[in-house]
């Protein structure tokens, strides 16, 4: 089974409209007939109709960094999956490390925003993984199952199919700290092997599962070099074009 890997840009906290649309023309142009790659990028709320409008009919993806699992309602400050699918988005990143620590979001709400992300047809990046307390206390994979098995929870496998798995150890998230290539690719293993186990293997052969954590130019072909990483979900190397489309060449042919 091959897939296609696929580099996504996480733009968290940054960039006003004026920057979007310099950001998504540069890239547009930098990436340009790079083959065997796809290309997304998550703008915060604020700039998400640019983006959409700046890339339609282009070949980069443009997803939210976020939702509620609702429709409406009371909820101030919070956006909807009817929201986003309005503006056109296609995607969401769901259950980031970020939105767990800081804003204290748990495995059960990251499973109801992933079912609602389905129902309304966006495609959910389910992130997951472990902080560094819990590597060398040797509950990587303990933790990283605990997390995919809620967030995965009442999904059939056809449904699944569409989903993309984002594995980030946290103590690799903007700290310049890398996963080595072997450290990364045995946690994908096992994701996968768990992947199996809930929706079928073929279903988990078809999954692409995404490394995120200080990818760059310089170390994102020997993480996507190995089996069963399916691409990155970068952060601070997606503010800039040079690099993002550093790293989508280094990947792509
Ligand atoms: P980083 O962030 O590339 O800046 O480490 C990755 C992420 O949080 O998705």
């Amino acid at each position: 089974m091959s897939r296609t890997p696929l580099i996504t840009g996480n733009w968290k906290m940054h960039k006003t409209l004026a920057a979007t649309r310099t950001l998504v023309a540069e890239l547009d142009t930098a990436i340009d007939g790079v083959a065997g790659v796809d290309a997304a990028v998550a703008p915060p709320f604020t700039a998400l109709e640019t983006a959409v409008s700046a890339l339609q009919g282009k070949s980069i993806a443009v997803g939210a960094q976020n939702m509620n699992e609702a429709e409406e309602g009371a909820f101030t400050g919070e956006i909807s999956p009817v929201m986003l699918t309005d503006v056109g988005v296609s995607f969401v990143i769901l259950g980031h490390s970020e939105r767990r620590a800081i804003f204290g979001e748990d495995d059960e709400l990251v499973g109801r925003k992933v079912r609602s992300a389905l129902a309304h047809d966006l495609q959910p990046y389910l992130c997951c993984g472990e902080t560094r307390e819990q590597r060398e206390a040797n509950e990587t994979i303990a933790v990283v199952r605990r997390q995919l098995q809620a967030g995965l929870d009442g999904i059939d496998a056809h449904r699944a199919a569409g989903i993309v798995v984002a594995y980030e150890p946290v103590w690799a998230i903007g700290t310049g700290l890398t996963a080595t290539p072997e450290q990364a690719q045995a946690v994908h293993a096992d994701i996968r092997a768990l992947l199996a186990e809930l929706f079928g293997g073929s279903t988990a052969a078809a999954m692409r599962i995404q490394y995120g954590g200080s990818v760059k130019p310089g170390n994102a072909a020997e993480l996507m070099s190995q089996p069963d990483i399916d691409g990155a979900l970068v952060g601070g190397a997606s503010l800039d074009a040079d690099s993002f489309a550093g790293i989508v060449r280094a990947v792509g042919s």
